[in-house]
């Protein structure tokens, strides 16, 4: 028999979209537990996303746990676009009334989110094996995993599949109930970590003849930078040295010089556009990237599992509070006008800046003809600040 628990609800995945709802449900007096199968020490060092749009700042902020962001976050009011050797800045704060974006780890993120999860007594168990979901179409659905080699099972009210895109909540739904809308593409971006001061203090986002480049920082000593490259790029055919040379032929531009160092940590990240419609089946609730996942162009990952837990976390408020499942009946209606909308600038974004295989000289005129109207037209500016600076939540 397995040690059996009790809890509201049972969330599967401590990445940011597990743990953030784990932390709104908390400060609303809701219990939950948070089962992840990877280690504490993994989560907190894998490096991922790095741009935390106002909105996500905000809620982390009120969430409590936020000093340290406020403290170390690198605020920024704007982004370089390159192109054809020159720089054009979008100034987001002028374009939108003030706003901004932080530069701020996404591992990072999760260290202060398990550091106050622990101070409040949270249970979160890392290192579960084995972990599935059971009677979904239930009141009382369950999360059964191993761990130490014992048997353990969640009985739940409700459960957040939180497991992002490779998790298992979503392959538990029945064949037939959800529609998946994906896009792959015809690129990868291999990616640095390195110990260099960042050679610029906003973000340069290029377009170039060999292919996209972004130079982006973690902090005043630490360099973020990616390039295009094949979707199925091999790391090793990469050395330190190759990868500053094309680095340097990518992003440059007159009287700008890249400061190199050493490369801490490199890696290829493949890219595709992925919905699945709806994000719930009976009680089981998708969130983050369990539900879908959007090309990096535009930093929008982590701010919309973020968005989908804000919204999930009033619902289940509203339904222990007054015993109505009418916010929690509109939870997927209500995320996916955010995520379309969000897919929609992820990939026009990445439409806009990379070179495609395919592609004829029509498409590359096409491509900076967009780059030209986006940076001088008002309009146009104002709608990519709007999105990058992250749209307004309900
Ligand atoms: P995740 O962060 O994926 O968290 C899911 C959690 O569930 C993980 O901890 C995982 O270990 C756990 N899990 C999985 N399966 C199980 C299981 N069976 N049982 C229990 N637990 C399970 N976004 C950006 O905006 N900018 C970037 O630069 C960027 N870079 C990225 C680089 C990489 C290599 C990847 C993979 C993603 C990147 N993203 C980036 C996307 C961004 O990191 C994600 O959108 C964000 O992490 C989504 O959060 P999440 O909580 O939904 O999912
Ligand atoms: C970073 C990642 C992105 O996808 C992006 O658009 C901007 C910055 C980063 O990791 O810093």
């Amino acid at each position: 028999m397995p040690i059996s628990q009790r809890t509201q609800v049972g969330i599967v995945g401590a990445g940011p979209a597990g743990l953030v709802l784990s932390h709104l449900l908390h400060l609303q007096g809701i219990d939950s537990v948070v089962i992840e199968n990877r280690s504490r020490e993994y989560s907190e060092q894998r490096v991922r996303a790095g741009v935390l749009e106002q909105g996500t700042v905000d809620l982390l902020t009120e969430m409590g746990g936020g000093e340290r962001m406020k403290k170390e976050g690198l605020v920024h009011y704007g982004i370089e676009l390159r192109f054809g050797g020159k720089g054009h800045r979008i100034d987001f704060q002028e374009l939108t009334g003030g706003k901004g974006i932080t530069i701020y780890a996404q591992h990072e993120v999760l260290k202060d989110l398990n550091n106050a999860r622990s101070a409040a007594g949270g249970q979160t168990i890392f290192e579960a094996e084995n972990v599935s979901v059971h009677n979904l179409n239930t009141s009382h659905p369950k999360i059964r995993y191993e761990k130490d080699g014992g048997a353990h099972e969640v009985i739940c009210d409700f459960i957040a599949g939180c497991d992002g895109f490779h998790g298992i909540c979503r392959p538990s739904i029945p064949p037939g109930v959800i529609v998946e809308y994906e896009r792959e593409y015809p690129f990868g971006w291999l990616g640095i970590l390195a110990q260099a001061p960042p050679s610029s203090e906003e973000l340069i986002y290029t377009y170039h003849d060999r292919g996209f480049a972004l130079l982006s920082m973690r902090s005043p000593q630490i360099s973020r930078l990616y390039l295009q490259c094949a979707p199925d790029e091999n790391i090793d055919d990469w050395s330190d040295e190759r990868i500053w040379q094309e680095l340097q032929i990518r992003l440059s531009s007159p009287g700008w010089a890249l400061t190199e160092g050493a490369i801490l940590q490199k890696g290829v990240t493949g890219m595709r556009s992925f919905v699945a419609e709806p994000m719930q089946y009976g009680r089981l609730f998708l969130a983050g990237d369990s539900a879908h996942i959007v090309p990096p162009t535009g930093a929008k990952g982590l701010n919309l599992a973020v968005a989908d837990v804000r919204v999930l976390a009033r619902a289940l408020a509203h339904f222990y509070s007054t015993g109505s499942q009418s916010l929690l009946d509109e939870y997927s209606a209500k995320c996916l006008r955010r995520v379309w909308k969000v897919q929609r600038f992820s990939w026009w974004m990445t439409s806009m800046l990379h070179r495609f295989p395919d592609e004829n000289p029509f498409d590359q005129r096409r491509q900076l003809a967009e780059l030209d109207y986006v940076t001088s037209s008002r309009a146009a500016a104002k709608s990519l600040a709007e999105n990058y600076v992250g749209l307004p939540l309900e």
